[in-house]
């Protein structure tokens, strides 16, 4: 039962889009209805607004690191398994991708992807993190960013086992799930990428 629960208030809580919110609060046009329509941080950049952008940043990866942070206070003293954190992971990302809010058409993930590292292990987040800045630094793209950052995410918990951490199977399958959930949702970004019109960070 509390495995059901945890499950679908990670669902609801992955749905607020704070691109949306934020965007509203700071009376700039949705997301949705500029640049690449993505309700993610980088589109809401295009609006020429940093503070937003941060912000939203901020916001969508607090609900990833706060739905897996609640699930695995509450899971032990409920004597449920790992696994109920594993799905509080996965519900909150599919949350941030489908969102009930948002009629089920949210964004790409990559915030919400790095608050779910970080309450799974710090120092995973910090690795996935520094792969996104040094593409976007020496490369200016963002969704190249996240798709390299996305593949080497997994590994990174694969090979951290036994020196950084002790990996969990069902918590491995659930990262491994969050990366080609990204990597699908960036299908469009990465035909542009290849047809060298991907707009660059800082671009309109
Ligand atoms: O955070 C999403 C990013 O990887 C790509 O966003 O707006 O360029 O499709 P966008």
């Amino acid at each position: 039962m509390f495995t059901i629960a945890a499950g679908v208030v990670a669902y609801l809580i992955g749905s607020i889009s704070f691109a949306v919110i934020v965007s509203r609060l700071f009376g700039l046009s949705d997301p949705r209805s500029y640049g690449s329509g993505n309700p993610g941080a980088t589109n809401v950049l295009r609006s020429g607004n940093k503070k937003a952008a941060l912000l939203t940043l901020l916001g969508d990866a607090a609900k990833g690191w706060f739905a897996v942070w609640l699930a695995q206070r509450l899971a032990p003293s409920l004597h449920v398994a790992e696994g109920t954190v594993a799905l509080a992971a996965i519900a909150v990302f599919l949350g941030h991708l489908y969102p009930v809010f948002l009629r089920f058409k949210g964004g790409k993930g990559v915030a919400t992807a790095l608050g779910v590292l970080l309450a799974i292990e710090p120092w995973l987040a910090v690795a996935a993190a520094a792969t996104w800045l040094i593409v976007a630094v020496f490369l200016r793209y963002s969704s190249l960013a996240a798709i390299v950052a996305a593949v080497f995410a997994p590994l990174y918990y694969m090979f951290g086992d036994g020196l950084a951490w002790d990996a969990d199977a069902r918590l491995g399958t659930a990262i491994a799930a969050m990366s080609l959930l990204l990597l699908y949702r960036h299908r469009a970004n990465m035909a542009r990428l290849l047809a060298g019109k991907e707009t660059r960070i800082g671009g309109r």
